[in-house]
């Protein structure tokens, strides 16, 4: 996808009322944000528009109320942080449309910023419905879709307000669309992709678009198991998807046919249940004893894995290589996120498991770029078109 699409940089904000699209569909726990990086990420465009002296309406969906008014996924408290962010006060309303919604708005001024409220309370928000869509764009003179997360659903607020509206990306939604974009389109190579995560089914348009692109894929995580078994290893009571075997086999025999390594793990640590303080062993890549289960990968395969990524100058990951969460677990994810951290190599993660994984240590800013979105790169790295980006005015008129 090209990015021909009017940018923020493109507007002339001054005075101007700007309706801005971001995704603040953030983790929370007893009332506070647990994890602020969709906030912090939307900052750049927001500070822009205070800037240059317009008036800021922010516009985000929390959950899936389905169209329900559901307490605990009001935005309240991502104002809150938000607050601390900016280091300015945003005014947090009871709704996103509606008389109330109207005032407040009017009597907003240059370089202040108003948060509405869970745009998903609406039903009409998720259908896209026209009229909703018209009333969110009566609020302002401009939009701007920075929320790339939700970029992938053809929402009122993602598409429906582009057609009342001059419509531009923001910071964050064109940078995502350029460090994902050149990964398709031109990487530098070698490019290496990492996929983990349980299932294999949610990487499997991933893994065919990027057939004839990656030089390198490396498979871990508990989808590794389902080509395990599609090989017939014994995997024990490791992960599998049981209807995506032949899937699989279709994946290998097509990499055998294209000449395309596909990494498996030669060892792994093997527990007899999944908690913290269950039996725990490394076993050989055929060892895997039947009442056991593969958790995370060996000491081996870690090494060889760095091998291969040590040789990429492109590196995409995707998933997680083991159960990290659970401490015993943790080591063949962590030590592949401090390998990625340390290369010299343009570093793409994607995925809200591994994104939270390197956040856990600390690594997040050591990577070129981590997504915010979890479905919404992964539909863009299938190759499929997103809708809220589509619908964005191209530069120079529609
Ligand atoms: C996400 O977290 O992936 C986005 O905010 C989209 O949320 P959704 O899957 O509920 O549409």
């Amino acid at each position: 996808m090209r990015m021909d699409k009017l940018s923020i940089d493109d507007l002339d904000l001054k005075g101007k009322r700007v309706l801005i699209r971001v995704d603040f569909n953030v983790p929370l726990d007893k009332g506070k944000v647990t994890d602020d990086t969709r906030i912090r990420a939307s900052l750049p465009s927001i500070r822009r528009v205070l800037k240059q002296g317009g008036k800021a309406i922010l516009i985000s969906h929390l959950g899936r109320p389905k169209g329900k008014i559901k307490e605990e996924l009001r935005l309240t408290p991502v104002a809150e942080r938000l607050e601390e962010l900016l280091k300015r006060r945003i005014r947090k309303l009871d709704d996103c449309v509606g008389g109330e919604v109207k005032e407040a708005v009017s009597e907003l001024r240059e370089g202040e910023v108003i948060l509405l409220e869970n745009l998903r309370f609406h039903k009409e928000e998720e259908e896209n419905d026209p009229e909703f869509a018209k009333q969110l764009a009566s609020l302002a003179d401009f939009f701007i879709n920075d929320a790339f997360g939700t970029a992938h659903r053809a929402h009122a607020s993602t598409v429906g307000v582009t057609k009342f509206l001059p419509s531009a990306c923001g910071y964050l939604l064109k940078k995502e669309i350029e460090y994902l974009g050149k990964v398709l389109s031109n990487p530098e190579r070698p490019f290496i992709v990492i996929l983990g995560g349980a299932k294999v089914s949610t990487k499997i348009g991933v893994i065919k678009n990027l057939f004839g692109k990656a030089d390198i894929f490396i498979f871990g995580g508990g989808m590794a198991y389902t080509f395990f078994k599609a090989r017939g290893v014994e995997i024990g009571r490791s992960l599998v998807e049981e209807d995506k075997i032949e899937l699989a086999k279709e994946i290998l025999i097509e990499a055998i046919r294209k000449g395309i390594p596909i990494l498996l793990p030669i060892d792994h640590v093997v527990a007899d249940r999944v908690a913290a303080d269950a039996k725990v062993k490394v076993v050989q890549r055929l060892g895997i004893p039947p009442d056991w289960q593969a958790v995370d990968i060996g000491p081996a395969t870690i090494a060889k894995f760095g091998h291969a990524i040590n040789k990429g100058r492109t590196v995409l990951w995707n998933g997680p290589l083991g159960i990290f969460e659970i401490e015993p677990f943790s080591k063949g994810t962590f030590t592949i996120a401090k390998l990625l951290a340390e290369s010299k190599a343009t570093t793409i993660v994607g995925g809200g498991d591994s994104v939270a994984a390197i956040a856990k240590i600390g690594l997040t800013d050591r990577m070129s770029h981590v997504s915010t979105g979890g479905g919404a790169s992964l539909e863009f790295l299938e190759g499929k078109e997103l809708p809220g980006v589509v619908a964005l005015s191209n530069k120079g008129g529609r």
